[in-house]
């Protein structure tokens, strides 16, 4: 029987891990029939006597009440776990191989196992892949195994604990996330966590596979980051917590989703300059601070990208639209664009330029020089009429976030676009 709505699914967590058990704990915590499988008899016995089977603080008293209530039980058989279950959480292990890659040999013998286990079923089960996959491997890996079997979904639901905290994480859990195509089956895995106060965010399959690392090596960034920030810092004779103690109180640019949109390269007059000040000045000191070393160059392959994807529009009539480094301003200084449009006149290219706040009659003083002197061959190229420039056009190019108004007559041209800027949505 498929339970009712406000019934609570029965589920099956399927290695008892780091990962597994806590959630197989804090599920059944939460009211769930849990049975959690795992290939080790020293786990299963341990959370069949209601002892957690490593140390997690909180773990060992979730473990024993809810074994005691008859919540919680466990089993070596994948089969027998997934007997009765709704959703089957696979929390198995996925280390690196040698040469980095995510060892999937885990993931594949547990698939295996559901689907040998699923022959024929009619119960519906929702397979949701909590251990950390890469994007894609859901697709690849698990949903063709299961090929066949009417009665199983796939989603992606990764975990974000963080050892040590993992109970407080599950319970007041920061992100859930739950992927895939299947819209009942992505409910039924969030209402897992109906008791988290925390929206889970449904999404597509890959993403929800993809959020996991982007997470992981954001968190990766910020500490190595505070780290070089730090030992500069410490060097120069600054406090290091004091500095970025400070940064952390603007959570209005700092800490914040600001800067965290995937666009076009970053200019203008002080993130390039300082950053090689902060390069030079390190390099000075002997101190190498490997990542913020890297931060321009990461940006000039941006640059590079983008470039190429305008490259391979082909030959035809293109008009750029946005000049200076960013929206809203007419200063020119270390403008990405400037650079790109030197190197597709460079390759040949047919080009004008539009910038709603670049107009040759309308600017003076340093940019109009800095156009007519330092870069007088992008300056012919500029017109001031964004109507003439779709005309002309074959192509349009989108460098900056646009305005409302001037979105709308980018969509109304009916031109084929390159949003390099990613700001048209
Ligand atoms: N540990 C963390 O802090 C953490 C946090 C978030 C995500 N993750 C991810 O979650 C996944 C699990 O991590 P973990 O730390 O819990 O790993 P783990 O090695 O502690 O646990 C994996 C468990 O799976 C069992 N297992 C392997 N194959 C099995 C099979 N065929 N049938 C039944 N059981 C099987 C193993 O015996 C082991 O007990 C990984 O992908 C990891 O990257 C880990």
């Amino acid at each position: 029987m498929v339970p009712s709505a406000n019934e609570n699914p029965r589920v099956a967590v399927l290695g008892l891990g780091y990962v597994g058990c806590v959630t197989a704990a804090c599920l059944a915590g939460t009211g769930h029939m849990v049975c959690g499988a795992d290939r080790d008899e020293h786990k299963v016995s341990s959370v069949l006597r209601g002892v957690a089977p490593f140390y997690e603080p909180g773990l060992e008293e979730l473990v024993r009440d809810n074994a005691a209530a008859g919540l919680l039980t466990a089993t070596t058989s994948t089969t027998d776990a997934i007997r009765d279950a709704d959703v089957a959480l696979i929390c198995v292990g996925t280390p690196s191989e040698r040469n980095g890659n995510l060892g999937l040999d885990q993931l594949r013998r547990v698939t295996e196992d559901i689907a040998a286990a699923s022959r024929g079923r009619t119960r519906p089960l929702v397979v949701a892949v909590r251990s950390t996959v890469f994007p894609g491997t859901c697709e690849q890996v698990v949903m063709p195994v299961f090929a066949g079997i009417d009665s199983i979904r796939v989603v992606a639901n990764p975990e974000f604990l963080r050892e040590g905290v993992a109970v407080r994480d599950f319970k007041e859990a920061a992100l859930v996330v739950v992927g895939g195509d299947d819209p009942d089956a992505r409910e039924r895995v969030a209402s897992l966590y109906r008791s988290v106060p925390t929206k889970p965010c449904l999404v597509a399959l890959r993403t929800a596979e993809m959020i996991k690392y982007a997470c992981n090596a954001f968190h990766a960034v910020k500490i190595s980051f505070a780290n070089e920030i730090g030992a500069l810092a410490e060097l120069l004779g600054v406090v290091p917590e004091e500095v970025m103690e400070t940064l952390c109180t603007d959570d209005k640019l700092n800490t914040s989703g600001a800067y965290l949109k995937p666009g076009f390269a970053f200019g203008g007059s002080c993130l390039p300059k300082d950053l090689r000040a902060l390069r030079y000045r390190a390099a000075r000191l002997d101190l190498k601070l490997p990542m913020l070393e890297s931060v321009l160059s990461a940006n000039e392959e941006h640059l590079h990208r983008a470039t190429q994807a305008v490259l391979d529009l082909g030959s035809s009539r293109i008009g750029i639209v946005g000049l200076a480094f960013k929206e809203n301003t007419d200063d020119l200084r270390e403008s990405p664009v400037v650079t790109m449009l030197e190197h597709l006149i460079g390759k040949g290219r047919d080009l004008r330029v539009f910038d709603p706040h670049i107009q040759m009659e309308k600017i003076y003083g340093s940019n109009r020089d800095y156009i007519l002197n330092a870069i007088p061959h992008i300056g012919r190229l500029l017109t001031g009429n964004f109507d003439e420039l779709a005309a002309w056009a074959d192509h349009l190019v989108v460098t900056q976030r646009p305005s409302a108004d001037l979105a709308a007559k980018i969509h109304g041209s009916k031109k084929p676009v390159l949003d390099v800027a990613r700001g048209l949505n």
